[in-house]
């Protein structure tokens, strides 16, 4: 967020908070994540996989976004010590635009959560019984099982993960803190002093959408040896 004397144009305009491919990745997720678990629930492994795929793509994509994307999808920007979550709950820190330090700490570990269970499902099933992730000829039988079971289960606190993320945004939203606009439109009421993330870099978009795309494409035939 880029810190502007105030002016009367200033105060008037919205402004933008999350870029374009930031919110098309979050959006991918209420509705690849309801369909990873029907395709599991009905047997569709092929479908289960592809999507799969998918989600690791987008995964990799927002971990590069972290570190290549503009000031409010950056790590460096919402990950914030103890002591700055801590003063936030208490009411004695505000935060300009972007997740707030508590935000901060609950967008990594849904991320990191998912992708553990993307990870898991890598190496799941069984060789000689159905569909199997793309990886799970590198570990034995006896370890992919056991990845396999984890992966089942996990499913269940992803899920209680969303579901306290979702409690979240309503918390806020009777509050009178609309989270939920600025997430689909990128823009939010204007704030003092503050003239949002800038122009979209989309040069280093295009680099993070192909070293994410490069390396789901390799997952998925198995991560063959590139030399
Ligand atoms: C599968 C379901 C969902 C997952 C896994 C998920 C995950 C996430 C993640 C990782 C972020 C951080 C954004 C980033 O920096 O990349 C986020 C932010 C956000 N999500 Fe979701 N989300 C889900 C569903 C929803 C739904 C259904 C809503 C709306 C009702 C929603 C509303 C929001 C909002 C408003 C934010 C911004 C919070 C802030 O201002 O700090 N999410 N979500």
């Amino acid at each position: 967020m880029t810190e502007t004397p105030a002016s009367p144009a200033a105060g008037l305009r919205d402004v933008t908070v999350w870029d374009p491919l930031l919110r098309i990745t979050h959006w991918s997720f209420p509705l690849l994540i309801p369909a990873m678990w029907w395709t599991a629930e009905n047997s569709k492994w092929a479908l289960h996989r592809q999507i799969g795929l998918v989600l690791l793509g987008l995964l990799v994509f927002r971990l590069l976004w972290g570190f290549l994307g503009p000031e409010t999808a950056r790590f460096s920007g919402f990950v914030k010590g103890p002591r700055a979550v801590i003063a936030y709950l208490r009411g004695d820190l505000a935060h300009g635009i972007g997740h707030s330090p508590l935000g901060g700490w609950s967008t990594l570990v849904l991320l990191g959560a998912m992708l553990l269970q993307v990870s898991m499902g890598l190496f799941a099933g069984d060789p000689y019984d159905g569909m199997t992730g793309p990886l799970n000829p590198l570990v034995g039988v006896m370890l992919a099982d056991t990845i396999t079971e984890l992966h089942e289960t996990f499913f269940w606190v992803v899920a209680g993960l969303i579901g306290l993320h979702l409690a979240a945004i309503t918390f806020y939203a009777v509050r009178g803190d609309d989270l939920l606009s600025p997430m689909v439109s990128g823009d939010r009421p204007p704030m003092a002093g503050v003239a949002g993330i800038g122009a979209m870099p989309w040069g280093r978009a295009a680099l993070a959408v192909g070293l994410a795309a490069g390396l789901a494409l390799w997952v998925a035939y198995g991560a063959p040896p590139l030399t």
